[in-house]
């Protein structure tokens, strides 16, 4: 209670700082955020063309809960947690793949593709065992656009549809995403908490002129604009060729770039048709791992398309040293907090609020 109650999340922007150091390198705080952030929001899960068919399916993570998601016979998508009923095992250990049942490999126990508990091997003469209550545990799911979300905490919380709001369901709706395809995964390491990535992103171009020359070079920085909404923030820029560093220029046309932040941890970032998506995944109090994935439009070759990644690349290999950079300075006893730009970092004054609402919501019950 006495780091919650160190951030204000009444005070306006102009008057606001950030949340505390301690946000980002206390334990404790840390372990409730995993309980009251990541259990209770909606969080991705897999990409919607993967489970496309029945007995298709994805594994996951999500705070430390093993998770898997399958399209059933009747062609119902469905979540579950990826624990046995029997002794603990995950019942599913690949990544993702098609399964006509799902088969636990630690005794054999199976699973209908639905969830039901059909087989157990040696298991007669066992007394008031009711196989119909030992089917897997189910996770809330739904799908949005090319994604599958899961939420393992599932209360009386909101839908997937209802978290997002009309606003940013319209807006996406309107960019053709379902006609981007996947192409590359890509994983990033940071020694720094979750957060210090996520307050990065929502800088509202704060850094680029000073970080990334090339992004730089094809953005018009001062028409830079942040638009917040409940539960997400759209940072969008004029894009320019004029000027442009060639390496940059060549794959990042177009008319604006639009950077969707879904909160907590999940970006949509879109240029001129062309799509990544960066999931932010917690390892630690002081370990993060970036997910990126790639999205093209058929029609391009594979040479842009891999010409567009190693400039992804380059931005992300740009971020690690600063977002490193900041996870040491937050461990100084020099730092507590800092202040926020009016006009560029609203984003973060959003996030820094919601995540104060979550965590405040669990420490006081
Ligand atoms: S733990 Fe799955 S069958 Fe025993
Ligand atoms: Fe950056």
């Amino acid at each position: 209670m006495e780091i919650i109650d160190q951030y204000d999340p009444d005070l306006p922007l102009d008057h606001a700082s950030t949340i505390p150091a301690s946000w980002y390198i206390n334990k404790d705080f840390y372990d409730l955020e995993l309980k009251s952030v990541f259990s209770r929001s909606w969080q991705l899960a897999g990409r919607a063309d993967q489970v496309s068919k029945p007995g298709r399916y994805v594994t996951t993570d999500i705070a430390g809960e093993p998770v898997v998601v399958v399209r059933g016979g009747d062609g119902v998508l469905r979540a579950f947690f990826n624990v046995c009923r029997h002794h603990a095992a995950a019942v599913m250990t690949e990544a993702e793949g098609k399964a006509a049942q799902l088969r636990c490999p630690y005794h054999g126990w199976t699973y209908s593709l639905e969830g039901e508990l059909k087989g157990t091997p040696d298991f007669a003469g066992v007394c008031n065992f009711d196989r119909a209550s030992n089917g897997l545990k189910p996770v809330e799911v739904a799908e949005w656009e090319n994604w599958v979300f899961v939420k393992i905490d599932g209360g009386a919380g909101t839908s997937l549809i209802d978290f997002l709001g009309a606003d940013l369901v319209q807006q996406t709706s309107g960019l053709q995403l379902k006609d981007l395809h996947w192409f590359e995964r890509r994983h990033y390491s940071f020694d720094c908490n979750w957060k210090v990535f996520v307050d990065n992103y929502l800088d509202g171009g704060y850094h680029v002129p000073y970080l990334h020359k090339g992004l730089d070079s094809v953005l018009d920085y001062s028409n830079y604009k942040i638009e917040n909404g409940e539960h997400h923030c759209l940072q969008w820029s004029p894009m320019v060729s004029e000027g442009a560093e060639a390496q940059t220029g060549a794959v990042r046309k177009g008319e604006r770039a639009l950077y969707y932040w879904v909160y907590p941890n999940f970006m949509i970032n879109w240029y001129g048709g062309v799509m990544d998506t960066n999931l932010v995944v917690p390892r630690g109090v002081d370990q993060t791992e970036v997910i990126f994935d790639f999205y093209f439009p058929d029609v391009m070759s594979d040479e842009a398309r891999r010409a567009s990644v190693e400039v992804g690349q380059r931005i992300q290999d740009e971020d690690v040293a600063i977002c490193n950079s900041v996870q040491r300075g937050l461990n100084s006893r020099a730092y507590h907090s800092g202040r926020l730009s009016v006009r560029r970092e609203a984003g973060e004054h959003l996030f820094h609020r919601l995540i104060y609402q979550d965590v405040r919501q669990d420490s006081s019950c």
